[in-house]
């Protein structure tokens, strides 16, 4: 038997609520002679106000030692803008050397999309997710005058533009239609975008089989709401990816839908799966949120564990639900995870009758 041993991070805001309901789900899908151990951290705007702390060295060590950790959400507006963002998100992305952030995005139920026509929406943005603007380079220079001067410096080296670039011709290879669309901004940002075109095309090179393709991300943006079918895998740098993923989100369901991984492809250290979401603090305690995006960034996680049958099961009793939610009054977070989970656990005890 075997156990996995999962880091739970519920944070701030809707996330407990959303956590609940994912570890609702991954428990109602793992076989039997598997078991699930979790270690909750208290970590958050919480923990912050209570003690100052964001991430101490104890914990990210403690961390380190997981298979795993699943994240709800961080932030809160008690707290100042970039402090737990910083000190604690971007913190483990960076030490645990997370520089795939896989952001699927699948039209699961037609009416789910805001966009207009029936439409095919199936692809991933494989978003760098160590360096870019988000490594915190640049300062500013405060003048006491009213000409401060602030500089967020892009940090793109070859070695973390080609292992992203890499994951995603292997994304692409692995999926029917193996296409790669690099997304930068080539025309303005020529020096990142110089070696992000020139990794691009040199690694094209050891893949002949997938086809590829250039777009700067203002037109990117446009190619995502009127032509979203165009799309299979997408690599971009981190902002560029944080931008068009949100917007990814809105065109094929809602931020409600959106999964992500962390991922340490390497596997050096732990991956992390999270919503894509925030942890909307207006809504925080009402029931109201969504935990289908938490659910289905459980299914990430499955699958990066090696689960690859429950993680499809789990995909599969999302898009179920959502059919069926299209007819449905307005439902609780609880009600939904509750309603995932049973089909969840449901077709994993149909295979089961099927496969003895
Ligand atoms: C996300 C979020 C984070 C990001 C913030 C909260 C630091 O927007 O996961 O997309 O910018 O990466
Ligand atoms: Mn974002």
């Amino acid at each position: 038997s075997r156990t996995i041993d999962l880091a739970v991070i519920p944070g701030d805001g809707i996330g407990p609520e959303v956590v609940a309901e994912g570890l609702k789900v991954l428990t109602a899908v793992l076989p039997p002679d598997v078991k699930l151990k979790t270690t909750e951290y208290d970590l958050g705007a919480d923990r912050w106000h209570r003690t100052g702390e964001t991430l101490p060295d104890e914990e990210l060590e403690s961390l380190k030692r997981h298979d795993a950790i699943l994240l709800g959400a961080i932030g809160h507006p008690s707290v100042p803008s970039g402090v737990l963002e910083r000190g604690l998100l971007l913190k483990l992305r960076f030490a645990f050397d997370h520089y795939v952030n896989l952001r699927p995005s699948r039209l699961l139920t037609a009416a789910a999309s805001p966009l207009a026509g029936s439409r095919e929406i199936d692809f991933v943005v494989v978003r760098e997710g160590t360096e870019g603007p988000y490594t915190g380079n640049g300062g500013s220079l405060r003048t006491g005058t009213r000409h401060e001067i602030a500089t967020e410096v892009s940090v793109n080296t070859e070695y973390g533009v080609e292992r992203a670039v890499r994951d995603a011709y292997e994304r692409a290879m692995s999926r029917p239609r193996r296409k790669l669309t690099l997304v930068h901004k080539n025309n303005v940002l020529v020096h990142a975008g110089r070696l992000w075109t020139e990794v691009f095309a040199r690694v094209a090179e050891e893949y002949p089989d997938v086809s590829t393709d250039y777009l700067h991300v203002d037109a990117a943006t446009i190619f995502l709401v009127t032509q979203p079918e165009r799309f299979d895998v997408i690599v971009t740098d981190n902002l560029f990816g944080d931008i068009l993923t949100d917007l990814a989100a809105a065109v094929s369901g809602g931020i409600g839908l959106a999964a992500s991984g962390n991922i340490n492809p390497a596997r050096d250290f732990p991956s992390m799966f999270e919503p894509v979401h925030g942890s909307a603090p207006d809504i925080a305690g009402t029931g109201r949120a969504d935990p289908t995006a938490t659910c289905l960034s459980v299914a990430l996680l499955l699958r990066h564990l090696g689960f690859e049958d429950e993680a499809a099961r789990v995909e599969d009793a999302v898009a179920e639900d959502l059919a069926e939610r299209e007819t449905a009054q307005a439902r609780s977070t609880e009600e939904t995870g509750d309603a995932i989970a049973a089909r969840a656990a449901g077709s994993a005890r149909r295979d089961a009758a099927r496969t003895a």
